[in-house]
Protein backbone atom coordinates (compact mmCIF):
# COMPACT_ATOMS: atom_id res chain seq x y z
CA UNK A 1 0.00 0.00 0.00
CA UNK A 2 2.88 2.43 -0.08
CA UNK A 3 4.70 3.97 2.36
CA UNK A 4 1.71 6.99 2.61
CA UNK A 5 5.48 9.36 3.28
CA UNK A 6 3.20 12.77 1.47
CA UNK A 7 3.39 15.78 3.12
CA UNK A 8 -0.53 16.01 3.36
CA UNK A 9 -2.52 13.55 5.49
CA UNK A 10 -5.44 14.11 3.46
CA UNK A 11 -6.21 16.21 0.31
CA UNK A 12 -9.66 17.28 -0.82
CA UNK A 13 -9.79 18.76 -4.35
CA UNK A 14 -12.77 20.57 -5.33
CA UNK A 15 -14.91 18.66 -3.73
CA UNK A 16 -18.30 18.63 -4.39
CA UNK A 17 -21.21 16.88 -2.52
CA UNK A 18 -25.17 16.96 -3.69
CA UNK A 19 -28.00 15.20 -2.18
CA UNK A 20 -30.95 14.46 -4.28
CA UNK A 21 -31.66 16.06 -7.52
CA UNK A 22 -33.58 18.78 -9.28
CA UNK A 23 -35.37 21.70 -7.17
CA UNK A 24 -35.07 19.29 -4.38
CA UNK A 25 -31.36 18.78 -4.05
CA UNK A 26 -28.93 20.01 -1.80
CA UNK A 27 -25.09 21.40 -2.83
CA UNK A 28 -23.74 20.28 1.12
CA UNK A 29 -20.56 20.81 -0.30
CA UNK A 30 -19.18 23.10 -2.90
CA UNK A 31 -16.12 22.97 -5.00
CA UNK A 32 -14.03 22.47 -1.41
CA UNK A 33 -10.40 22.50 -1.61
CA UNK A 34 -7.86 21.82 1.46
CA UNK A 35 -5.33 20.04 2.33
CA UNK A 36 -4.69 18.41 5.72
CA UNK A 37 -0.43 18.04 6.67
CA UNK A 38 0.39 15.07 8.89
CA UNK A 39 1.17 15.83 12.85
CA UNK A 40 -1.58 18.90 13.24
CA UNK A 41 -4.79 19.25 14.48
CA UNK A 42 -7.49 20.95 12.44
CA UNK A 43 -10.92 22.34 13.88
CA UNK A 44 -13.39 22.41 11.28
CA UNK A 45 -16.37 24.93 12.52
CA UNK A 46 -19.54 27.00 10.73
CA UNK A 47 -23.15 27.50 11.39
CA UNK A 48 -25.58 24.15 11.17
CA UNK A 49 -25.97 22.98 8.02
CA UNK A 50 -22.98 24.45 6.47
CA UNK A 51 -21.25 21.05 5.56
CA UNK A 52 -19.40 20.19 8.19
CA UNK A 53 -20.35 16.56 8.93
CA UNK A 54 -20.63 16.05 4.79
CA UNK A 55 -16.98 17.21 4.82
CA UNK A 56 -15.73 14.77 7.71
CA UNK A 57 -17.64 11.87 6.17
CA UNK A 58 -15.97 12.68 2.96
CA UNK A 59 -12.50 12.73 3.79
CA UNK A 60 -12.98 10.09 5.90
CA UNK A 61 -14.23 7.74 3.17
CA UNK A 62 -17.46 7.16 4.94
CA UNK A 63 -18.73 9.04 1.79
CA UNK A 64 -18.02 10.07 -1.98
CA UNK A 65 -18.35 12.93 -3.37
CA UNK A 66 -20.59 13.85 -6.18
CA UNK A 67 -17.45 15.04 -8.36
CA UNK A 68 -13.86 16.21 -7.21
CA UNK A 69 -11.28 13.78 -5.98
CA UNK A 70 -9.83 12.71 -1.81
CA UNK A 71 -6.59 11.01 -1.20
CA UNK A 72 -5.49 10.01 1.78
CA UNK A 73 -1.75 9.61 1.87
CA UNK A 74 -1.28 8.62 -1.58
CA UNK A 75 -4.43 6.80 -1.65
CA UNK A 76 -6.95 8.15 -4.43
CA UNK A 77 -10.52 6.95 -3.02
CA UNK A 78 -11.96 7.97 -6.50
CA UNK A 79 -12.91 4.48 -8.04
CA UNK A 80 -12.21 2.25 -5.18
CA UNK A 81 -14.72 -0.69 -4.78
CA UNK A 82 -16.76 -0.60 -1.42
CA UNK A 83 -14.35 -3.00 -0.51
CA UNK A 84 -11.44 -1.33 -0.74
CA UNK A 85 -12.58 1.91 0.97
CA UNK A 86 -14.21 -0.52 3.81
CA UNK A 87 -10.33 -2.07 4.26
CA UNK A 88 -9.02 1.70 4.05
CA UNK A 89 -11.50 2.73 7.03
CA UNK A 90 -10.77 0.02 9.27
CA UNK A 91 -6.97 -0.03 8.39
CA UNK A 92 -6.24 3.80 8.05
CA UNK A 93 -9.03 6.09 9.43
CA UNK A 94 -10.61 6.44 13.04
CA UNK A 95 -13.41 8.15 13.62
CA UNK A 96 -15.09 9.03 16.92
CA UNK A 97 -18.80 10.59 17.56
CA UNK A 98 -20.36 12.58 19.33
CA UNK A 99 -22.53 9.73 20.69
CA UNK A 100 -20.11 7.05 21.80
CA UNK A 101 -21.46 4.03 20.26
CA UNK A 102 -19.69 1.76 22.52
CA UNK A 103 -21.53 -1.46 22.92
CA UNK A 104 -23.12 -1.66 26.28
CA UNK A 105 -22.35 -5.62 26.77
CA UNK A 106 -18.79 -5.74 26.40
CA UNK A 107 -15.85 -4.68 28.60
CA UNK A 108 -13.71 -1.35 28.04
CA UNK A 109 -10.98 -3.76 26.20
CA UNK A 110 -13.38 -5.77 24.50
CA UNK A 111 -14.93 -2.66 23.10
CA UNK A 112 -11.43 -1.36 22.27
CA UNK A 113 -10.38 -4.62 20.46
CA UNK A 114 -13.07 -4.16 18.52
CA UNK A 115 -11.93 -3.13 15.15
CA UNK A 116 -9.07 -5.53 15.41
CA UNK A 117 -11.42 -8.93 15.63
CA UNK A 118 -13.64 -7.31 13.02
CA UNK A 119 -10.48 -6.82 10.73
CA UNK A 120 -9.94 -10.74 11.55
CA UNK A 121 -6.98 -9.70 13.44
CA UNK A 122 -6.16 -10.75 17.27
CA UNK A 123 -4.77 -8.22 19.33
CA UNK A 124 -1.27 -8.75 20.18
CA UNK A 125 -0.44 -9.36 23.94
CA UNK A 126 -0.93 -5.99 26.24
CA UNK A 127 -1.75 -4.01 22.96
CA UNK A 128 -5.32 -3.16 24.17
CA UNK A 129 -4.00 -2.62 27.94
CA UNK A 130 -1.14 -0.01 25.94
CA UNK A 131 -4.30 2.25 24.10
CA UNK A 132 -5.86 2.30 26.86
CA UNK A 133 -2.81 3.46 29.47
CA UNK A 134 -2.48 5.90 26.89
CA UNK A 135 -6.09 7.85 27.11
CA UNK A 136 -5.68 7.22 31.11
CA UNK A 137 -8.03 4.08 31.53
CA UNK A 138 -5.64 1.28 32.61
CA UNK A 139 -7.34 0.83 35.40
CA UNK A 140 -11.10 0.62 34.12
CA UNK A 141 -10.51 -2.05 31.40
CA UNK A 142 -13.10 -4.62 32.67
CA UNK A 143 -15.82 -1.87 33.28
CA UNK A 144 -18.81 -2.25 31.02
CA UNK A 145 -19.60 1.02 29.59
CA UNK A 146 -22.94 1.81 32.07
CA UNK A 147 -20.02 1.98 34.96
CA UNK A 148 -17.84 4.92 33.31
CA UNK A 149 -18.38 8.10 33.09
CA UNK A 150 -19.17 10.25 29.91
CA UNK A 151 -15.37 11.24 29.57
CA UNK A 152 -14.08 8.42 30.46
CA UNK A 153 -16.57 6.36 27.50
CA UNK A 154 -15.37 8.85 25.19
CA UNK A 155 -12.07 8.11 25.91
CA UNK A 156 -13.00 4.67 25.59
CA UNK A 157 -13.96 5.13 22.43
CA UNK A 158 -10.66 7.18 21.27
CA UNK A 159 -8.93 4.33 22.27
CA UNK A 160 -11.20 2.39 19.86
CA UNK A 161 -10.46 4.96 17.37
CA UNK A 162 -6.62 4.61 17.98
CA UNK A 163 -5.87 0.53 18.21
CA UNK A 164 -5.46 0.31 14.83
CA UNK A 165 -2.41 2.80 14.61
CA UNK A 166 -5.02 5.34 12.06
CA UNK A 167 -3.17 7.84 10.23
CA UNK A 168 -5.76 10.27 10.39
CA UNK A 169 -8.27 10.43 13.22
CA UNK A 170 -11.64 12.43 12.83
CA UNK A 171 -14.00 13.82 15.14
CA UNK A 172 -17.28 14.84 14.66
CA UNK A 173 -18.33 16.96 17.67
CA UNK A 174 -16.20 14.40 20.20
CA UNK A 175 -16.69 16.89 23.27
CA UNK A 176 -20.29 18.20 21.95
CA UNK A 177 -21.73 15.55 25.01
CA UNK A 178 -19.51 16.32 27.39
CA UNK A 179 -19.27 19.08 30.42
CA UNK A 180 -16.76 21.66 30.07
CA UNK A 181 -14.26 19.95 32.09
CA UNK A 182 -14.72 16.49 31.00
CA UNK A 183 -14.45 18.08 27.31
CA UNK A 184 -11.19 19.80 28.17
CA UNK A 185 -9.36 16.61 29.27
CA UNK A 186 -10.60 14.90 26.37
CA UNK A 187 -9.03 17.91 24.14
CA UNK A 188 -5.93 17.49 26.24
CA UNK A 189 -5.42 13.99 25.24
CA UNK A 190 -6.04 14.98 21.67
CA UNK A 191 -3.44 17.69 22.15
CA UNK A 192 -0.87 15.53 22.84
CA UNK A 193 -1.46 12.92 20.58
CA UNK A 194 -0.44 15.72 17.86
CA UNK A 195 2.36 16.85 19.92
CA UNK A 196 3.57 13.90 21.24
CA UNK A 197 2.89 11.26 18.69
CA UNK A 198 2.60 13.41 15.15
CA UNK A 199 -1.17 12.24 15.05
CA UNK A 200 -3.51 14.08 12.73
CA UNK A 201 -6.67 15.14 14.06
CA UNK A 202 -8.89 16.57 12.39
CA UNK A 203 -12.69 18.05 14.03
CA UNK A 204 -15.83 19.09 13.74
CA UNK A 205 -16.74 21.82 16.74
CA UNK A 206 -19.51 24.10 17.28
CA UNK A 207 -17.25 24.78 20.63
CA UNK A 208 -14.52 27.82 19.92
CA UNK A 209 -13.12 26.95 23.16
CA UNK A 210 -12.83 23.28 21.62
CA UNK A 211 -11.42 24.54 18.62
CA UNK A 212 -8.76 26.44 20.63
CA UNK A 213 -7.02 23.43 21.36
CA UNK A 214 -6.43 22.62 17.08
CA UNK A 215 -3.54 24.24 15.72
CA UNK A 216 -6.18 25.36 12.82
CA UNK A 217 -9.69 26.72 12.38
CA UNK A 218 -10.98 26.39 8.51
CA UNK A 219 -14.95 27.76 8.81
CA UNK A 220 -17.34 26.49 6.46
CA UNK A 221 -20.26 28.77 5.42
CA UNK A 222 -23.15 26.99 2.70
CA UNK A 223 -20.49 24.68 1.78
CA UNK A 224 -17.93 26.81 1.02
CA UNK A 225 -14.61 27.26 3.05
CA UNK A 226 -14.66 30.96 4.25
CA UNK A 227 -11.56 31.81 6.06
CA UNK A 228 -9.24 30.25 8.02
CA UNK A 229 -7.46 31.16 11.28
CA UNK A 230 -4.03 29.54 12.68
CA UNK A 231 -3.38 29.71 16.11
CA UNK A 232 -6.34 31.54 17.06
CA UNK A 233 -7.09 31.86 20.90
CA UNK A 234 -10.72 31.66 21.28
CA UNK A 235 -12.01 34.60 22.15
CA UNK A 236 -11.04 35.35 18.40
CA UNK A 237 -12.34 32.45 16.86
CA UNK A 238 -15.88 33.15 18.56
CA UNK A 239 -15.33 36.54 16.79
CA UNK A 240 -14.86 34.91 13.76
CA UNK A 241 -17.98 32.85 13.77
CA UNK A 242 -20.33 35.45 15.25
CA UNK A 243 -19.27 37.60 11.74
CA UNK A 244 -20.10 34.23 10.04
CA UNK A 245 -23.53 33.88 11.30
CA UNK A 246 -24.47 37.71 11.30
CA UNK A 247 -23.49 37.57 7.72
CA UNK A 248 -26.48 38.36 5.15
CA UNK A 249 -27.55 34.62 3.45
N1 LIG B 1 -28.37 12.43 3.63
C1 LIG B 1 -28.73 13.67 3.32
N2 LIG B 1 -29.75 13.91 2.45
C2 LIG B 1 -30.12 15.14 2.12
N3 LIG B 1 -29.54 16.24 2.58
C3 LIG B 1 -28.52 16.09 3.45
C4 LIG B 1 -28.07 14.80 3.87
N4 LIG B 1 -27.04 14.96 4.75
C5 LIG B 1 -26.87 16.28 4.86
N5 LIG B 1 -27.75 16.97 4.09
C6 LIG B 1 -27.83 18.44 3.95
O1 LIG B 1 -26.56 18.92 3.64
C7 LIG B 1 -26.31 20.13 4.34
C8 LIG B 1 -25.03 19.98 5.16
O2 LIG B 1 -25.27 19.03 6.20
P1 LIG B 1 -24.17 18.66 7.30
O3 LIG B 1 -24.75 17.57 8.11
O4 LIG B 1 -22.88 18.42 6.63
O5 LIG B 1 -24.10 20.03 8.13
P2 LIG B 1 -23.29 20.34 9.46
O6 LIG B 1 -22.47 21.56 9.19
O7 LIG B 1 -22.61 19.14 9.98
O8 LIG B 1 -24.49 20.78 10.46
P3 LIG B 1 -24.63 20.57 12.06
O9 LIG B 1 -23.75 21.61 12.69
O10 LIG B 1 -26.09 20.86 12.30
O11 LIG B 1 -24.22 19.18 12.40
C9 LIG B 1 -27.55 20.45 5.15
O12 LIG B 1 -28.34 21.36 4.42
C10 LIG B 1 -28.23 19.10 5.25
O13 LIG B 1 -29.62 19.26 5.34
MG1 LIG C 1 -22.85 17.92 11.69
Amino acid sequence: MGTHMTKDAIRLRSVTRRYGSGAASVTALDDVSLAFPRGTFTAVMGPSGSGKSTLLQCAAGLDRPSSGSVTVGDTELTGLSETRLTLLRRERIGFVFQAFNLLPSLTAEQNVALPLRLAGRRPRKGQVREVLEQVGLGDRARHRPTELSGGQQQRVALARALITRPEVLFGDEPTGALDSRTGREVLGLLRDMVDRDGQTIIMVSHDPVAASHADRVVFLVDGRVNGELNGAPAEDIAAHMTRLEAAPC
